[in-house]
């Protein structure tokens, strides 16, 4: 595995800030795609896909993209799967081995039976394909602010602090948070190697929710950084709230 999880840096005074992290990662990840499966065809299954998806498939092959998701408004939003499907992730069965590249985005917080739906995904890649997961980190900022509050709380922040007009209307996110204690990072990849997964990427990144604020609400995202800067100085480094967000790669092998 390559770890390449960002040294704890603070935004203040690391080389590459707020959403550059993300990008940095999201072209990597990019990288690793291409590198894998050249431009031979495959086929993709967005698990939760929802509306859209984050994961640019520019210049691979894809001949087809299966959507699953479970709100059936979101997946009325969707205009890149070539088949979408209504269902729950913790529960579909679809044909064994039937996928070159699995991408769960920003799903999986939101699983409370999240051991099952790995068992899903794992099963439906082809052996050699690849699992590519995006997360909040549990213990992070956006983990803490999600995971200690009740949904409206969850609605109110997007509504009125990060200013999405849309935010907690039917089919919209924030969609409700289950915290599963696989979403952590170094849990997830220890429970998967018992699928046949091997962790072949890892990155954290700065979290959307403090970029987000600082953006919308720059008073208080300042003051939001420089609490969790403090916090991070005096467990020296050992409570990165920042680091919000992961991305992680699984081969099947
Ligand atoms: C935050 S959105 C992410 C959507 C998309 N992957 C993205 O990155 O924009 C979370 C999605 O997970 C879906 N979802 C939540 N629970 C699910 C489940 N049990 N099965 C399938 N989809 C689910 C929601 O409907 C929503 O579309």
């Amino acid at each position: 595995m390559s770890d390449l999880t960002l040294a704890s840096s603070s935004p203040e005074t690391s080389p590459i800030c707020g959403n550059a992290e993300r990008e940095t990662s999201l072209a990597d990840l990019g990288g690793i795609l291409a590198a894998h499966f050249g431009t031979r065809p495959i086929s993709v299954y967005e698990a939760g896909g929802g509306s859209t998806s984050y994961i640019s498939l520019t210049g691979l092959s894809v001949t087809h993209i299966t959507l699953v998701d479970i709100d059936p408004r979101q997946v009325s939003r969707n205009d890149i799967a070539h088949e979408t499907i209504v269902g729950d992730l913790q529960t579909i069965e679809l044909p064994a081995e039937s996928f070159d590249l699995v991408i769960c985005y920003n799903v999986i917080e939101h699983l409370p039976r999240l051991s099952d739906a790995l068992q899903r995904m794992s099963r439906v890649v082809q052996r050699n394909g690849l699992i590519v997961i995006g997360a909040p980190v549990p213990m992070s900022l956006n983990g803490l602010a999600a995971r200690f509050t009740p949904h409206f709380v969850h609605v109110w922040i997007c509504r009125h602090l990060l200013k999405w007009p849309d935010a907690g209307k039917p089919g919209c996110a924030p969609f409700p948070v289950a915290y599963h204690r696989l979403v952590d990072p170094q849990a997830l990849q220890a429970h998967v190697k018992a699928l046949g997964l091997e962790p072949v990427y890892f990155r954290s990144y700065f979290g959307s929710l403090a970029e987000e604020m600082a953006r919308k609400n720059p008073l208080l995202g300042r003051l939001l950084i420089g609490t969790t800067n403090a916090v991070n100085r005096v467990t020296f480094g050992a409570l990165d709230l920042l680091r919000g967000d992961y991305h992680l790669v699984l081969r099947k092998i």
